[in-house]
């Protein structure tokens, strides 16, 4: 069935939430939407934007379930829920609002949809990997800044920068450190890596890059080509950044610093360029993988080893 057929009922047979999150979870099996962005199933997906369309909690009791709507907020839900099979886009561009580390961000089409398996290190306080608490953050590749923002949060006296290369991506940051009151803690700063950072030096950098291999970004699904592709894609391998990245961080991290790198898919890809670095993988309870830590020091001496410092 095409994204834009008929939908297969009725529409005024459906009264309550319950119809409507059926019906709409219905609707995006048939037309095979793919979900990843928030949730990870039809029936989730239909539910969340059905609330987020009632401007109802997520938590709502099971008993409001079974109330009649208003046709006002029938046809808002019914339209929101065909938005989404229409478009395809993810339903937090169609919301503007996306869930990281238990926070609230806006989002839209500037930026990657916050997904990174980082939050539950941050959560964390990244134990065992970061030895002291930081005084200085990096978020490196920021994009809505939820990662540098989360971790604000998470070590309250720390400084966090939050760098980006793309205008509209750092526009959207800069609204996020406002939405949270942050703005006497963290700064958005445009530029490339580290190109606008000379002589900054931070006790923790946490980094989301793109890292994508630009065939397999040819072949992601509708949903995954609303992201911005320079969010996404990264050379041929999808190393490009990820290696300037560990090339110029020892010159930015303290002493004792930590670098937090995610590859996410890009695991054998990473494997192939640096079957040496002497990497650490964090396992997650939540979910997700890809995400290595290093410390400067075993970073600084496998570049030196390397002959590339
Ligand atoms: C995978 S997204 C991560 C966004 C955010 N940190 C998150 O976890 O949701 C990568 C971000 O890196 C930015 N980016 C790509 N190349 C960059 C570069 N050379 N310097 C700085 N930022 C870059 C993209 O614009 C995009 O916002």
């Amino acid at each position: 069935m095409s994204a834009d057929a008929a939908p297969t009922q009725p529409l005024h047979a459906l009264r309550t939430v319950r119809d409507l999150v059926r019906w709409g979870a219905s609707e995006f099996n048939r037309a095979g939407l793919v979900f990843g962005h928030g949730t990870d199933n039809a029936l989730d997906e239909a539910f969340h934007l059905v609330l987020w369309s009632l401007k109802l909690p997520f938590d709502l009791p099971a008993v409001y379930l079974e109330a009649n709507l208003t046709e006002a907020e029938r046809m808002a839900a019914i339209d929101l829920l065909q938005q989404r099979v229409r478009t395809r886009k993810p339903a937090p561009y169609l919301t503007g609002e996306s869930w990281f580390a238990g926070l609230s961000f806006e989002v839209d089409e500037r930026v990657l949809i916050p997904r990174s398996p980082i939050a539950e290190l941050i959560q964390a306080r990244f134990s065992p990997w970061l030895k002291n608490e930081p005084e200085s953050i990096l978020d490196l590749c920021a994009g809505s800044g939820c990662i540098g923002i989360a971790c604000a949060y998470a070590f309250p006296d720390a400084g966090v920068d939050l760098a980006e290369i793309d205008a509209g991506a750092l526009e959207l940051a800069e609204r996020n450190i406002a939405r949270h009151r942050l703005g006497d803690r963290v700064a958005a700063v445009a530029g490339d890596l580290f190109q606008p950072l000379a002589g900054r030096r931070y006790d923790l950098i946490v980094a989301n890059p793109p890292y994508v291999p630009a065939a397999e970004w040819q072949a992601l699904a509708p949903e995954y080509r609303h992201e911005p592709r320079r969010a996404l894609e990264a050379g041929a391998d999808g190393m490009d950044v990820v290696d300037r990245i560990l090339r110029e961080a020892p010159e930015h991290l303290a002493e004792e610093g930590l670098l937090v790198c995610e590859i996410g898919g890009s695991g054998e890809e990473f494997l192939a360029r640096y079957p040496d670095i002497p990497v650490s993988w964090p396992e997650f309870e939540k979910g997700g993988d890809g995400v290595f830590v290093i410390e400067r020091e075993e970073l600084s001496a496998w570049l030196e080893a390397c002959g590339s410092e």
